[in-house]
């Protein structure tokens, strides 16, 4: 063999190397940003269910509404599936198995919340209750962050609860989400070199959202907070996940 096929052989070996490594990176990346797409939407489904029992919830008529962390569970299972034609039960081979691991640690904290708000939820005689779908997100977010490396977080601008206050990334997030349409999707990006992914997906304000975020503003709504003015589609904040590259 003469020197130069000698050296071309090892090239050749070298790139085929570099090549795999490169691919390896891509999938784990790409696993990592769908994962947080999963997670982002399992949150947002406890959101809808907590919002879809919201009279039940609230109706001072009734003691005991019998909405169970094991009703709640069917309840955001059944609301995953529709989304993303997934069970977070049996999860089909396709996905990745970070979402796999980390789903059911978001499906039970998410139960854990609903099942600590049973008193509450149970008492007679009072109308509203502060058990609406951004304080189950925040306590849910909050527990499910305390058992995994991941971070998840609701946030937004000028946030009611001061838990919620956006870190220096997640103000600019905002911002950029309030600038664009929409449509645009969730701000994506790896930090760190590469070593930490960071989500930031928009949530916006429905009609239903206004009598509390709504108009005239400045006037204390149902909650005892001020209303922000806000009109129907306008950016209410988002849902921030930090994912290591090293995870969970
Ligand atoms: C009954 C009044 C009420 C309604 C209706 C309501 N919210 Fe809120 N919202 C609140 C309260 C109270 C908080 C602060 C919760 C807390 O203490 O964490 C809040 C907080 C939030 C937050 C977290 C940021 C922050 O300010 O702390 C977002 C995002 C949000 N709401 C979006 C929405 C959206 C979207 C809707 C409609 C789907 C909605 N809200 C409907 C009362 C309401």
């Amino acid at each position: 063999m003469t020197p130069l096929s000698c050296l071309l052989i090892v090239l050749n070996l070298a790139s085929v190397l570099m090549g795999r490594d490169l691919g390896w990176a891509q999938t784990i990346r790409e696993e990592s940003e769908q994962t947080a797409r999963y997670l982002t939407t399992l949150l947002n489904a406890g959101r809808l269910v907590i919002e879809h029992n919201q009279p039940l919830i609230n109706d001072p008529q009734k003691g005991d509404k019998g909405f169970t962390p094991e009703t709640f569970e069917r309840e955001i299972l059944g609301e995953f599936f529709r989304l993303t034609s997934i069970d977070v039960n049996r999860p089909p081979a396709h996905l990745p198995a970070l979402a796999k691991a980390l789903l059911p640690i978001l499906l039970e904290s998410s139960k854990h919340v609903v099942a600590d708000a049973q008193f509450v939820i149970n008492q007679r005689g009072i109308g509203y209750k502060n058990f609406i779908p951004a304080t189950f997100g925040s306590q849910a977010a909050r527990k499910f962050s305390n058992r995994s490396q991941v971070k998840m977080k609701q946030t937004t601008l000028n946030p009611r609860n001061l838990k919620n206050q956006p870190d220096a990334y997640e103000e600019r997030a905002l911002k950029q989400l309030a600038a664009q349409p929409s449509s645009t999707g969730p701000v994506t990006e790896w930090l760190d070199d590469g070593k930490t992914l960071r989500t930031v997906t928009p949530i916006y304000y429905s009609q239903d959202c206004l009598v509390c975020h709504g108009d005239p503003k400045g006037t204390l709504d149902i909650s005892g907070y001020l209303r922000e003015g806000a009109k129907e589609g306008d950016l209410a904040g988002a849902i921030s996940i930090q994912i290591p590259l090293n995870n969970p």
